[in-house]
C-alpha cells in the first residue's frame, strides 16, 4: 500500500442514479496533490453521492476515477488508503480515544510500537494528547469530532474525505474547528475534499471550490474566481449577496453589495439613486436596503464610514465603480 499524502484525483464522466433521481450527472474534475477542495452546493445537489462514490461505498453507473494514474472503479474499499470524516463522528463509544484511533492501524497489523508512535502523532496533531484515556460520552462535540479526524488521517490515506464534518457543532466550536482543520491541512499537506453548504465556510477553507446544483458541476475556481466572476446569477448568490439591477438607460448591471459607495448627491454617471427602505446595523458594518424604481437593491458600508444623520426614507446616491460590476 502507498503511504504518500499527496495524489491526484481524476474524475471523468460520471454518473450515478437512483431510480429516476440523476444523483451525478456527467461529472469531471481534477483534483490536485495537497489540494483543498470543497464541493459547495444546495441540499440535494449530490456532494455526498459524488463522495461515496470516490470512498466506494457506491458505485458509478458510468465513468472512470483515478488516483496517480491508479483506476480505482474495481479497486475495494479497503484498498483505497481514503480516510473518511462524517458529520455524526461515529465514534466506537466501548473504545477510548487512543483505541478508536488505533482502530485502523490494527486492521493493518502493524506493530504496536508502531501504531503507538503514530496515534501518538495524530493525537497531537488534533491537540488531543491529554485526553487519550477517555471515552467518547465524555468529550464535547468539538472533541469528539477531532477524534473523527485523528482516527481518518492515523492511516496515512492519499485523499481525506470529508462530508459536512462541522454540521453538528454551534457556530463558535465550528468557527474553532474550521481554524484547527485549515491547519492541519498545512501540517499533513493532504489531499482533502470538504463537503459543506456554507459558503463561508467553503471559502475560508478551501484552495478550490467546485459548485454542484443538480448532480452538475456549475463552476469550479478559487474563491476569488467564483465570486468575482460567478458564471451565472445562482453562483453569483450562491457565494454571497448580489444586486442585478436595471438602470434607467436599460442597461443591466450586477453589483455586490460592498461594491458601492453612499453619496448624498450624484457626482457621475455611474451611481443610482435609491430611498432608504432599511438601515440595519451589524456591528462593524451597516446593511443598507434601498429601492431603485420599484426594485430592491442591497448595499453594505463600515457602519464607521456612514454619515450619522441618514435615516430612513432619505434619498441617497449609490454610486459604483465600473471595475466593481461583475460581468454575467
Ligand atoms: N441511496 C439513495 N437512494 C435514493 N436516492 C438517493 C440516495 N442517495 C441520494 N439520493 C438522491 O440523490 C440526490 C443527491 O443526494 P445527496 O448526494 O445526498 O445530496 P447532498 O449531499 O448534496 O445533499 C438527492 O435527490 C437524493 O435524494
Ligand atoms: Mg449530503
Amino acid at each position: 500500500m502507498t503511504q504518500t499524502f499527496k495524489n491526484t484525483l481524476t474524475i471523468k464522466n460520471l454518473e450515478k442514479s437512483f431510480n429516476d433521481v440523476m444523483a451525478l450527472n456527467d461529472i469531471s474534475l481534477e483534483v490536485q496533490e495537497g489540494e483543498f477542495c470543497s464541493l459547495l452546493g444546495a441540499s440535494g445537489s449530490g456532494k455526498t453521492t459524488l463522495l461515496r462514490v470516490i470512498a466506494g461505498f457506491e458505485s458509478p453507473d458510468k465513468g472512470s476515477l483515478e488516483i496517480n494514474g491508479r483506476n480505482l472503479n474495481s479497486l475495494p474499499i479497503a484498498n483505497r488508503n481514503i480516510g473518511m470524516v462524517f458529520q455524526n463522528y461515529a465514534l466506537f463509544p466501548h473504545m477510548s480515544v487512543r483505541e478508536n484511533v488505533a482502530f485502523g492501524l490494527e486492521m493493518q497489523k502493524l506493530k504496536k510500537i508502531d501504531i503507538n508512535t503514530r496515534v501518538n502523532e495524530a493525537l497531537k496533531l488534533v491537540d488531543l494528547r491529554n485526553e487519550a484515556t477517555r471515552f467518547p460520552n465524555q468529550l464535547s462535540g468539538g472533541q469528539q469530532q477531532r477524534v473523527a479526524l485523528a482516527r481518518a488521517i492515523v492511516i496515512k490515506p492519499s485523499l481525506l474525505l470529508m462530508d459536512e464534518p462541522l454540521g453538528a457543532l454551534d457556530k463558535n466550536l465550528r468557527k474553532e474547528m474550521q481554524a484547527q482543520i485549515k491547519e492541519l491541512h498545512k501540517n499533513i499537506n493532504a489531499t482533502i475534499i470538504y463537503v459543506t453548504h456554507d459558503q463561508e465556510e467553503a471559502m475560508y477553507l478551501s484552495d478550490r471550490i467546485v459548485l454542484l446544483d443538480q448532480g452538475k458541476i456549475i463552476q469550479s475556481g478559487t474563491c476569488k474566481e467564483l465570486y468575482s466572476s460567478p458564471k451565472n446569477r445562482m453562483v453569483a448568490n450562491f457565494l454571497g449577496e448580489c444586486n442585478f439591477i436595471k438602470l434607467e438607460d436599460g442597461r443591466n448591471i450586477t453589483i455586490r453589495p460592498e461594491s458601492f459607495a453612499v453619496l448624498d448627491r450624484k457626482t457621475s454617471e455611474n451611481g443610482i439613486e435609491v430611498t432608504i427602505k432599511d438601515l440595519v446595523f451589524l456591528g462593524s458594518y451597516t446593511k443598507l436596503i434601498g429601492s431603485y424604481n420599484q426594485q430592491e437593491i442591497t448595499a453594505t458600508f463600515r457602519s464607521s464610514d456612514l454619515n450619522p444623520n441618514i435615516r430612513k426614507l432619505d434619498k441617497v446616491h449609490l454610486i459604483f465603480n465600473k471595475e466593481c460590476l461583475i460581468n454575467l
